[in-house]
């Protein structure tokens, strides 16, 4: 890499206050952050320094027009107590064509990668021993030049920041299908991990809550129909013995753990589709007695096993066993922790 990563650490750790049989995702951060500035038409002094504050001018225009994007990833534990990284130049890739999408300049891949794994070597000693729980990563870019007018922005910071999780959902979900609020229209932001994206679903989802609901099943824009994905997850649907998951269209997020699984679902022999599917094929599945498990995937949560949709009037029940959702669990958990063969050479070992 161009340029060095210069490191300052401090004597002051709060890894002693940690209980890593109890940490709720994104309460706790480590000791210190990754920090790099946009200016001049480059990223410039690229350092990690101890977690704290950073002073912002509230013109920053990052607070009135949104250009922010973030990425989630999480760091593991493997054999011989080796960190490790999942897919993490897949991430890099998606940083970048959301920040293409927010009219944000992009980090080299490389800039990228190497940040997170110095960040990870610094703070290795945070990353939780149970597997199923993680070191989550979150990079995030945002627009900190001072200015009231409305344009892409000449100033940014590139930072990442780290933040032990145990397991994420640990009882099965129950969606909301959403007929009014939309999360993604085309040629909108919805393939771009942006923030506003996350800002435009907290009503919705706070709504779906109030009726007894965990999350939003996000449909599409036009027709309220087709399925799009599940809170901040993509949706995988097991009907009569095959995979069927929307297709990604511009409008959904390129999931790695999607991905991933659609890659392990056909190492176990399953036929996926990926296509648009809709609420009602949904409902018809799930009266014929076809439908027979359903899942969400991402980063966070891994695989998010469903137990129930409302959707207008109707009520559509999954049944109790989820067998190949929870072993697309379990083999994702081992695959992070070097339990299981890394056929795909997913796994980056954090020197
Ligand atoms: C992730 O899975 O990494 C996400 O982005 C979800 C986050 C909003 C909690």
């Amino acid at each position: 890499m161009e340029q060095q990563i210069k490191i300052t650490t401090t004597s002051d750790s709060k890894l002693k206050d940690i209980d890593f049989d109890n940490i709720p995702l994104g309460k706790a951060f480590t000791d210190h952050m990754f920090i790099c500035d946009y200016e001049d038409g480059a990223w410039q002094n690229p350092r990690i320094e101890p977690l704290e504050f950073i002073p912002t001018h509230p013109a920053a225009m990052a607070l009135h027009y949104g250009q922010a994007i973030f990425e989630g990833m999480k760091a593991t534990v493997g054999k011989d107590n080796t960190p490790l990284l999942f897919r993490p130049e897949e991430n890099a890739k998606r940083f970048n064509h959301s920040a293409a999408r927010m009219g944000m300049p992009s980090v080299p891949e490389e800039l990228f990668v190497e940040a997170v794994k110095q960040i990870v070597g610094v703070e290795y000693g945070w990353i939780p021993p149970q597997e199923g729980s993680a070191l989550y990563l979150r990079p995030f870019m945002y627009a900190d030049e001072p200015f009231i007018g409305m344009r892409a922005a000449t100033s940014y910071k590139f930072i990442v920041i780290c933040s032990p999780a145990g397991p994420f959902f640990t009882k099965k979900i129950r969606l909301y299908a959403e007929t009014k609020y939309i999360r993604a229209a085309d040629g909108g932001t919805g393939e771009a991990k942006a923030a506003g994206n996350y800002a435009a679903a907290i009503l919705p989802t706070e709504k779906a809550k109030a009726k007894g609901y965990d999350q939003v099943l996000w449909l599409d824009a036009n027709e309220h129909k087709y399925i799009q994905e599940v809170g901040t997850m993509n949706i995988f649907f097991k009907v009569d013995g095959k995979f069927i998951t929307p297709s990604t269209n511009g409008s959904i997020l390129k999931g790695i753990t999607r991905d991933s699984v659609i890659t392990l679902l056909k190492d176990k022999g399953f036929e996926v589709v990926e296509r648009p599917i809709t609420i009602d094929e949904v409902i018809e599945f799930s009266k014929e007695g076809k439908l027979e498990e359903a899942f969400g995937t991402g980063t966070a949560v891994a695989i998010a096993m469903i137990e129930a949709i409302g959707y207008n009037e109707e009520l559509i029940t999954l049944p109790d066993t989820n067998p190949v959702s929870q072993d697309m669990k379990n083999t994702l958990d081992e695959i992070k922790a070097q339990k299981r063969e890394d056929k795909h050479g997913w796994i980056t070992p954090v020197s």
